[in-house]
């Protein structure tokens, strides 16, 4: 008996206009190709080119005329997670300020939360998210503040993506209220030790309200010697050592980055250190608007991501992200759709997503517009209309 073997290749034919982000392959820094096709093999792209000279393949799609982008890279997330913050929202939109503290809330429904329940959240915003074209999700614990449930956040992160954080350093536990310095050793020590085979980054809210310079210091450089690599939650509510504390320990991302000195954005081009920015936070919060012009002007490079949570920043939506940076963070279209995708990969230190090469994931999304500008040029509406992630339409 012979096996029966599906038909591998497929060529998506017709793309109006497909972002590349790979300059050898086409126009500008996005490698633009106008009237473009994939061909798909596998889990893998293997040709990228005009529609006309596309190679025969087993199947094809045509994309009518629609624009093609890589799948989008969320590099920071925290979906592991129960209940909501409905009710905080609400109060912050009369005027409350956004505080750290409203993390004890989560806290507290996370601990008490099943692990099934827990899944079936990170399945639901991961299934909601890649409808919406991301197909690399990061998310962290950090909704636990125990040993034991930071460490069963960091497992069930891991069924759902590879790219999981351990951020047991997110507030101090109400558990430790009066003896931070106890739950910094505890995070350093024993929760480490269960963590850290779960997990591939370190973060740390560093921030007053959280975690200081040297405390947030020790939790990374902990953190590197388990083999993690270090990210950070950085000057976010206000000026702190946080961005040059990920610079210094060599983060992959200093994340946030609302509150920026000239020195801040001269440590952060001079660099691998990726600034993220998180629209997201700032749009829920009302707080001000990270600046990313200064940041790309000094050649910083900069990835965009939801910070998807229950607390600062409630969307899944790469697209609403763009849309936010264009109108106000003065980011252009091409640079917004760059950093939240081969910015997002940079992030994560991922060569295989974030582009559409030869060799590459096959990750991609269709739009329902001519090309990718319309992302911000057309907020809120949802123009993902096909998206394949590791090669599979989903
Ligand atoms: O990235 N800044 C710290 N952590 C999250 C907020 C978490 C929460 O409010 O639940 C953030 O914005
Ligand atoms: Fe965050």
């Amino acid at each position: 008996m012979t096996t029966t073997s599906t038909p591998t290749t497929t060529a998506i034919t017709h793309i109006s206009q497909l972002v590349t982000n790979d300059p050898s392959l086409g126009e500008g820094p996005l490698g633009l190709i106008q009237d473009a096709a994939v061909v798909i093999d596998g889990d893998r792209i293997a040709w990228v080119g005009a529609s006309s000279k596309a190679p025969a393949t087993d199947n094809a799609v045509d994309a009518g005329g629609r624009a093609g982008i890589p799948g989008f890279v969320d590099s920071h997330s925290h979906l592991v997670f129960a209940g909501d913050r409905t009710a905080e929202f609400n109060a912050r939109m009369s005027g409350r300020p956004y505080s750290a503290g409203g993390i004890r809330t989560t806290v507290a429904a996370t601990r008490a939360a099943t692990d099934e329940a827990l899944h079936a959240n990170v399945a639901r915003y991961l299934a909601e998210a890649l409808r919406q074209g991301t197909t690399t999700q990061e998310t962290k614990s950090g909704y636990g503040l125990t040993v034991e449930d930071e460490a069963r956040a960091l497992r069930i992160a891991a069924e759902h993506t590879d790219e999981v954080t351990f951020l047991g350093a997110h507030i101090v536990s109400p558990d430790y209220a009066d003896d931070p310095a106890g739950y910094v050793d505890l995070v350093t020590g024993p929760m480490l030790d269960a963590c850290a085979p779960h997990a591939r980054w370190v973060d740390v809210f560093c921030e007053k309200g959280a975690f200081d310079g040297d405390q947030a210091r020790a939790v990374l450089t902990a953190g590197k010697a388990r083999g993690l690599v270090p990210r950070v939650h950085a000057n976010q509510l206000g000026h702190g050592p946080g961005v040059q504390l990920a610079v210094e320990v060599g983060a992959a991302s200093a994340d946030h980055c609302t509150h920026l000195g000239q020195a801040d954005i001269d440590a952060l081009a001079h660099s691998d250190t990726v600034a993220t920015l998180l629209p997201g936070a700032e749009f829920s919060t009302r707080a001000q608007w990270p600046d990313a012009r200064p940041l790309l002007d000094a050649g910083a490079t900069v990835a965009l991501s939801t910070d998807c949570n229950p607390g600062s920043s409630f969307t899944s939506s790469m697209g609403f992200c763009i849309a936010l940076a264009v109108r106000d963070m003065g980011m252009t279209p091409d640079e917004a759709v760059w950093s939240a995708t081969a910015g997002g990969a940079r992030a994560l230190r991922r060569t295989d997503v974030g582009r559409i090469a030869p060799g590459a994931r096959a990750d991609l999304a269709l739009l329902d517009a001519p090309s990718h500008v319309h992302l911000a040029y057309r907020p809120g509406v949802p123009l993902v209309s096909a998206v394949w992630h590791k090669g599979v339409r989903v």
